[in-house]
């Protein structure tokens, strides 16, 4: 793997033998989100972090509830660390793409799946900036679009969503649900019901399914989220 650093507009380019080389836009339109992930992944291990699910159930199921396949592309949008690529592996998916904004979280799934990882493509961008280089079947987004508190960045994040998935494509989100807790990771989260989550959408996306999850984090706690599984028109 080698890792290059572009100075023109702190621009980061990866290579990984046998995966695309991805390219950030310029200019990180929000450095500070960059910096807190960052140290957020540098100074807890994968199993530490609130978000953590050994067997992420939920989306494993709404995926395979598309009824695409393992032939479909999928993209895991702020995957981070999550092992839900190490799932799609086992099951047989072939098109997998983990988006984070954190180098560190990508490394440590890199790390965690060792040779493996090489039939992923990795992307380090912040998803409101991303410009995708391919369409796909599948975006999974769970607890990333609910950090979006402000209207620009979410129309930001659409712009990306509408650029990137197929006709016929199916979006998965899960947020904390209008009972779930007002912060994750020391951030404000907005909280959806699904009709809101929906709305935020726009009609171009019809809800089809919702699951939700009473998730417990490895310190105690709870946090309730919603999952929802919307299909785009062909
Ligand atoms: C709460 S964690 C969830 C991680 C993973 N989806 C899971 O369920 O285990 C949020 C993740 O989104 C990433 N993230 C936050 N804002 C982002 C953004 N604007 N663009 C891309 N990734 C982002 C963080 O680095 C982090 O890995």
């Amino acid at each position: 793997m080698i890792w290059i650093k572009d100075n023109q507009g702190g621009c980061t380019y990866k290579c990984q033998m046998n995966t695309p080389i991805v390219r950030q836009p310029p200019g990180c339109q929000h450095p500070d989100w960059k910096d807190h992930w960052e140290s957020i992944y540098a100074e807890k291990n994968p199993a530490e972090v609130s978000w953590y699910q050994s067997h992420p159930q939920h989306s494993l199921s709404l995926i395979g509830d598309t009824g695409i396949g393992t032939t479909a592309s999928i993209i895991d949008v702020g995957g981070g660390a999550s092992t839900l690529v190490d799932h799609l592996l086992m099951e047989g998916y072939r098109d997998i793409t983990v988006l984070d904004i954190a180098r560190s979280a990508i490394e440590q799934a890199e790390n965690r799946l060792g040779d493996r990882s090489q039939q992923v493509t990795w992307v380090e961008s912040d998803v409101t900036s991303y410009a995708p280089g391919q369409t796909f079947d599948i975006w999974h987004d769970r607890a990333v679009f609910h950090f979006l508190t402000l209207e620009h960045d979410r129309e930001c994040y659409l712009k990306t969503l509408n650029k990137a998935l197929k006709p016929g494509g199916h979006v998965i989100i899960a947020t904390f649900s209008d009972s779930g807790p007002n912060q994750c990771s020391g951030l404000d989260v907005v909280r959806y019901s699904p009709e809101a989550l929906s709305q935020a959408l726009g009609p171009t996306l019809r809800l089809a399914e919702i699951l939700t999850e009473n998730h417990h984090p490895p310190s105690g706690g709870l946090q309730q989220f919603v999952y929802c599984r919307f299909s785009r028109n062909a």
